[in-house]
């Protein structure tokens, strides 16, 4: 009796294991799209890297589509003198009138400071750029982008400090993504008429290959498949307070405070606050929020 219960509980860890392991493969949740080569999951689907050189960049995207969710990975992103250099990452859904939630991170020259790029399109229509500054150095270490997105509003988080958040401001006649199922993508690529300096600092390719890396993905998602969408919370901590509570998530009052903090001290550009960009006067959104 005893030995069988115990080898019971064996196997039960073993399980356990099992699913913590699988959890953590890439190759599950995604693909490499383009590339030729130039992009690899690698340590059995512990780690991904994008790489770009002057003939091509490279990228993936994740198998699963989906309808809100709480979404993490761990990026680390090209390091030295990676002017020119742009790593998106992103959630997209298709066709003409798409909904689309952006990550991109601008490289720059050896220590000077990346720039964090985020936008929100809602049917089509995105003109909702902020960009930030990072506290640390986002090519020394690996840290962790996030996007919550729900039906309430969509909150992008760096390490779990809320960096912006976009309100459902529907009933206000602001479009909302939430009937769209979006993918996520990724790719590294050379941006050098744009990304650094507004174009001025070009790409030096003597530096190429550059890489970026990515681990550790996370979804507590909807995962949309045969017109149907389905829930599924994974991790041990939202299964203490209740499956799917990122799914009526807000911030609380220390998240609206760390918000306010990176907004301050971080953000360098804000189209709600550009006015000559908006002469007839900025977007609905800017004057509630
Ligand atoms: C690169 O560094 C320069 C100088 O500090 C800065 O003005 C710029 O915002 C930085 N980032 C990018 C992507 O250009």
């Amino acid at each position: 009796m005893a030995s069988l219960s115990f080898s019971n509980s064996v196997l039960f860890v073993l399980c356990i294991f099992a699913i913590a392991f699988s959890e953590a493969n890439l190759n599950k949740d995604f693909q490499i799209t383009w590339g030729d080569g130039r992009a690899k999951i690698l340590n059995n689907g512990e780690l991904l890297t994008l790489s770009l050189d002057k003939a091509s960049g490279s990228g993936f995207q994740s198998k699963n589509e989906y309808l809100f969710g709480q979404i993490d990975m761990q990026l680390k992103l090209v390091p030295g003198n990676s002017a020119g250099t742009v790593t998106a990452y992103y959630l997209s859904s298709k066709g003409s009138t798409w909904d689309e939630i952006d990550f991109e991170f601008l490289g720059n020259l050896s220590g000077d400071p990346y720039i964090i790029h985020t936008n929100v399109f809602s049917q089509g229509k995105g003109n909702r750029e902020q960009q930030f500054y990072l506290w640390f150095d986002p090519t020394a270490d690996f840290h962790t982008y996030s996007v919550l997105w729900n039906p309430q509003q969509i909150v992008f988080s760096v390490d779990g400090t809320p960096i912006r958040k976009f309100k459902n401001l529907e009933s206000k006649g602001v479009p909302y993504p939430k009937n769209q199922p979006m993918r996520i993508y990724s790719s590294l690529w050379n941006a050098d008429d744009w990304a650094t300096r507004g174009g001025l600092v070009k790409t030096d390719w003597s530096q190429a290959p550059f890489t970026a890396s990515y681990r550790n993905f996370k979804a507590n998602a909807c995962v949309f498949s045969s017109g149907a969408s389905s829930c599924s919370s994974h991790s041990a901590s939202s299964s203490t307070s209740g499956a799917n509570s990122w799914l009526s998530q807000e911030l609380d009052s220390a998240g609206e405070e760390k918000l306010k903090w990176v907004q301050k001290n971080y953000m360098i550009y804000n189209y709600c606050t550009d006015a000559k960009r908006f002469p007839q006067g900025t977007p609905q959104e800017c004057k509630i929020a």
